[in-house]
């Protein structure tokens, strides 16, 4: 006769049996199948490599690379990653591959946030209507153009006069810096700047800064979704999502104020405007497209965030260089005093005679590796790359660091050197693997109004002040810390003017 065993229905047994299916259901679906690229050993039940991984990833990044080649992919918590390094990978996969390459991975926090719409987050044929949207405004507004330097020029005449106020005393630049970057995307975006002491304006900027140090934490919910239904918010999830969420009522508040006079704006007076109008303009003709609020609200949102914080922290980055590397700030100031001297602002027409500060700005932008992972790609279809199958839904990485910190691309990558960008006859020359802003379909949309935002605001900074450390103490470090970028950690600098 059989008996049952009672021991089976002992709640602890049933707890260890259920324990231990869910650890072997999780160690299968995280073991590396066969013909994936490779990469560290057996990734654990629930957290994959998570283990090995600090929050800055790019001393396990470097040492990957060394151990499994270019290509190498590794488990966060249940979600397959794959890291492409080296420009010949990368361009393989961004550019010769790009129908491939070019969406965005279906990420937790990024649906929550974003529902998948807008420039940054979108994939497939949305993203390519709002980006050729966004690129031909950005154009109408003279991105790359000289209408917009002078807007520039306007707004890095109020920033120089907030930081003279200072009067040489210690300060931290970075709230500054950033509120003053980010009036040039809004009076891009919403046809206005606001002022620095704005408490609204202010609170936003804070709350927006304090979302991209905390994005770092939650990101674990991208790869272990499970984890939200933690009681409280342990990850700060609930508090980054709540956030933007205020951040977007902001921005839908300024449409409504455009939409409310459209009856006296047909003109396209800013990116709102002119965005407006062109759906108007598709829906008379019965062209179906996706210019619709949601699309134009996250648009704006991801031009704003992308604007911001990167410039800015570009800034900060140069700053602190420049407290590291006096004799480079030497230099520069020395070329701006023969080329333009302290009668008048510096201009866009100065900048092919500014080829040290040319060279100090892309060598800013190589070490400092401001986006070391890009915006992460996702996949169309399951593909085979270099050998290896990559299914479709495989967060990629292009690993910019490991172009733009390579020692056998640029010798001795730590060092901060503008004359690796000389060549002998004293002009910038640019190599392939400088690719800071990316490359391929998805290269950063805003290039060329950083850029010039770059120059104008150095170029007037160096002529106008001499930067110095605050005192003895030693000096700030250069590790940088890893959230959506790679900043310097807070710092303050005596600004003495020149003149
Ligand atoms: C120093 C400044 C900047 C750096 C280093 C930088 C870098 C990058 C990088 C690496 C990407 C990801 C490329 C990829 O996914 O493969 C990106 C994307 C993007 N950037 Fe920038 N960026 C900067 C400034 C700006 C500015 C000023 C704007 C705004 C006008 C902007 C708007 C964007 C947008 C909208 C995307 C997403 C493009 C897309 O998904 O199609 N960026 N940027």
């Amino acid at each position: 006769m059989v008996t049952l065993d009672c021991s089976l229905l002992d709640p602890t047994t049933w707890l260890v049996g259920g324990v231990l299916s869910l650890s072997a259901l999780w160690w299968l679906s995280t073991r590396r199948p066969s013909g994936l690229p490779p990469g560290p050993g057996l990734a654990l039940p629930v957290i994959g490599h998570l283990h090995l991984l600090s929050s800055d990833l790019r001393a396990a990044f470097r040492t990957w690379r060394r151990q499994y080649g270019d290509v190498f992919s590794l488990y966060m918590g249940g979600r397959l990653v794959v890291v492409l390094n080296g420009l010949p990978v990368i361009k393989e996969a961004l550019v010769k591959m790009a129908d491939v390459f070019s969406n965005r991975p279906h990420m937790f926090i990024m649906v929550r946030i974003t529902n998948l719409k807008g420039l940054v987050s979108s994939s497939g044929a949305l993203w390519k209507e709002q980006r050729k949207t966004a690129l031909e405004i950005l154009r109408d507004f003279g991105m790359g153009k000289n209408v917009l330097a002078e807007k520039i020029q306007e707004e890095v005449t109020h920033y120089i006069r907030a930081v003279e106020d200072h009067h040489g005393a210690p300060v931290d630049l970075s709230t500054l810096t950033q509120i003053s970057v980010s009036n040039n995307i809004c009076s891009i975006i919403f046809g206005k700047r606001f002022d620095y002491d704005d408490p609204t304006f202010i609170g936003y900027m804070r709350m927006l800064e304090e979302n991209m140090k905390a994005i770092g934490a939650s990101a674990i919910i991208n790869y272990m979704p499970i984890l939200e239904h933690l009681p409280g918010d342990l990850f700060k999830v609930k508090l980054v999502v709540s956030r933007a969420m205020k951040f977007y009522d902001f921005v839908r508040q300024q449409i409504s104020e455009h939409r409310k006079d459209r009856s006296q704006h047909t003109e396209k007076t800013d990116f709102i405007h002119a965005y407006l109008t062109q759906g108007e303009q598709l829906a008379q003709s019965n062209v179906e497209n996706t210019l619709d609020n949601e699309n134009l609200q996250n648009s704006i949102s991801d031009l704003f965030v992308a604007g911001t914080e990167t410039t800015s922290t570009a800034i900060r980055w140069t700053l602190l260089f420049f407290l590291h590397y006096p004799k480079v700030q030497d230099k520069c100031f020395q070329e701006i005093s023969d080329v333009i001297g302290s009668g008048r602002a510096p201009s866009m027409q100065d900048r092919p005679k500014l080829q040290y500060l040319e060279a100090t700005i892309m060598e800013v932008l190589r070490r400092a590796d401001i986006v070391p992972t890009a915006v992460p790609h996702g996949l169309a279809h399951d593909v085979m790359f270099r050998g290896y199958v990559i299914p479709k839904d495989a967060i990629v990485l292009p690993y910019l660091d490991s172009v733009l910190n390579d020692p056998e691309v640029w010798g001795d990558p730590d060092n901060f050197r503008p004359e690796r960008f000389m060549g002998p006859d004293g002009k910038v020359t640019k190599p392939e693997e400088f690719i800071p802003f990316g490359i391929g379909r998805r290269v950063c949309l805003g290039e060329s109004l950083a850029r010039m935002e770059l120059f104008l605001y150095l170029a007037t900074l160096i002529q106008r002040f001499r930067f110095l450390p605050p005192g003895q103490e030693p000096l700030p470090s250069l590790e940088g810390i890893m959230g959506f970028t790679i900043s310097p950690a807070p710092f303050k600098v005596r600004a003495i003017p020149r003149y």
